[in-house]
């Protein structure tokens, strides 16, 4: 065993590290409605004109895009840890889902040398028209991009890249340089610190590397390498592929000096431990927990929905950890058994499924606590009651009774409830509904939704279609109400 820590230790770690202590404050009164959601893709009724420079979510009304649906990522980036510069060319395969006379793509500082655009009637329209608004990119092809076809837009960008500091009580998050190279934690918005893109969870793709850095340093970016390293001239060339969807913000490149053990978990899933050599002594329990953690959430939630698991460990304070799809991050501290089940069980929760919108964040944060509660069990250490009755614990006037797990506020999202109450509700669930059935409904959720993406509604509605019940008070004391639940 890695530690001998209990799991509730690596939930305190992780909050602390955020500044998650909870706030006081009431917000607006709550109701159990549920917002309304984003419209899917599909759904958007096609108008032409210009791009809408948001997706839609109303927390966070500048996040992603309107009127495209990205389909492929390419990002070509040569970074240079000594000047802190970096370069790149992101081609990005989208689709129209409107006449688009012109859209936008999120980036946040660098450069922009040049944008072309390809797809519809016209081949390549070079030397575009472009815009910067704060983080806007707007791109005006020469010709409007019909409604429903392909194309391809390509950037050309460089400079200094800068993460985002102090947005809410996020601390710094998006490209950070390091004294070897950088980490790369971009939850909620911060991928726009290194390439263009759609920067919300609403719009999945695919995704290419081609990440070149110094000779000597390691790449690593999501999914799996599909070439050799090669170096020339001094430089060395890493080749990587995501090739199931992943959101943007779960998008990584750690670039460093790294340490690095391969190899397949018992039940034969590819694993791949890096570590920075200051933390070379939790490579082997980082490598041997996640194949086994990995296994066994597999039992529990489904089949592994990637293809290949670990973990990096880099040498940056941040005091906290990433659930980067197929590379959780762990920034500065050795990882305990705790905080690696949390980050992945994020694999399914969060990344194979993944939220609208970001006030269902519990759904994501909720179940990463609850599976650390579950890995306790298992372990035969704390069982996931004695935890919930330990948090339930906390008198009336707590914080974590006055924020409402189910609506995470944009000005405080990653707060403490999302993570711990959401996490009760799911044990209040299970209470509820009886074990046979609160598992099955893990699964079938697991299973229905993979890759896709979820909402409250559509969870609650689940839980009440598999168990017969009627769960409405139960998820509106647990998810929507400013005080302590007292029955379920
Ligand atoms: N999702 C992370 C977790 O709980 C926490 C987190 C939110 C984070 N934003 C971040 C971590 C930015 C690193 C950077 O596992
Ligand atoms: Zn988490």
């Amino acid at each position: 065993m890695a530690s001998g820590r209990p799991a509730i230790a690596a939930t305190t770690v992780l909050l602390l590290a955020l500044g998650c202590s909870g706030s006081g404050e009431t917000g607006t009164p709550v109701t159990g409605s549920a917002p309304p959601g984003i419209a899917s893709p599909a759904s958007t009724p096609p108008a032409a004109g210009p791009g809408a420079p948001g997706i839609g979510d109303p927390d966070f009304p500048t996040d992603g895009n309107g009127g495209y649906d990205v389909e492929h990522y390419g990002l070509k980036i040569d970074y240079n840890p000594g000047a802190k510069h970096l370069s790149g060319v992101a081609t990005i395969r989208a689709k129209a889902l409107q006449e688009l006379s012109s859209f936008n793509l999120d980036l946040s500082g660098f450069t922009v040398e040049r944008v072309a655009v390809a797809g519809g009637p016209t081949t390549w329209q070079q030397g575009l028209v472009f815009e910067r608004t704060g983080d806007e990119l707007t791109v005006t092809p020469s010709d409007p991009i019909p409604a429903g076809t392909a194309f391809t837009v390509e950037v050309a960008y460089a400079g200094e890249p800068r993460p985002v500091k102090n947005s809410s009580n996020l601390g710094t998050y998006g490209f950070i340089p390091t004294r070897d190279g950088a980490f790369v934690t971009c939850e909620p918005n911060g991928a726009k610190t290194w390439f263009p893109g759609n920067d919300h969870p609403s719009d999945k793709a695919r995704y290419d590397f081609e990440i070149t850095v110094p000779a000597g340093l390691t790449a690593l970016a999501n999914g799996e390498m599909t070439d050799r390293p090669r170096t020339t001239g001094g430089k060395t060339t890493y080749r990587w592929r995501e090739d199931h969807p992943m959101v943007t913000y779960l998008a990584t490149m750690t670039l460093g000096r790294f340490e690095l053990r391969e190899g397949t978990t018992a039940s034969g899933i590819k694993n791949l431990a890096a570590v920075d050599p200051r933390f070379r002594d939790s490579l082997d329990d980082l490598y041997t927990l996640s194949g086994k953690i990995t296994d066994y959430w597999a039992t529990v939630f489904g089949p592994y929905p990637f293809s290949s698991t670990g973990g990096v460990v880099d040498d940056f304070s941040a005091g906290y950890a990433l659930e980067n799809q197929t590379k959780p991050m762990y920034g500065g501290f050795d990882p305990d058994e705790g905080i690696i089940a949390h980050e992945l069980a994020h694999q399914w929760f969060g990344n194979s499924l993944s939220i609208r919108r970001w006030k269902d964040l519990w759904l994501n944060e909720g179940f990463a606590t609850y599976a650390e509660w579950l890995w306790s069990e298992h372990e035969g250490d704390s069982t996931a009651e004695q935890l919930f009755r330990r948090h339930y614990a906390a008198g009336q006037d707590d914080a974590i009774w006055k924020y409402a797990p189910g609506r995470a506020r944009p000005d405080d999202l990653f707060n403490s409830s999302v993570y711990t109450r959401g996490g009760m509700t799911l044990h209040a669930l299970r209470q509820r509904i009886g074990d046979r059935v609160f598992f099955e409904l893990l699964k079938t959720w697991s299973g229905e939704h993979k890759y896709g993406y979820v909402t409250t509604e559509e969870f609650t509605a689940l839980a009440e279609k598999l168990s017969g019940k009627r769960l409405d008070a139960l998820f509106d004391a647990w998810l929507f109400q400013e005080r302590k639940p007292t029955t379920w």
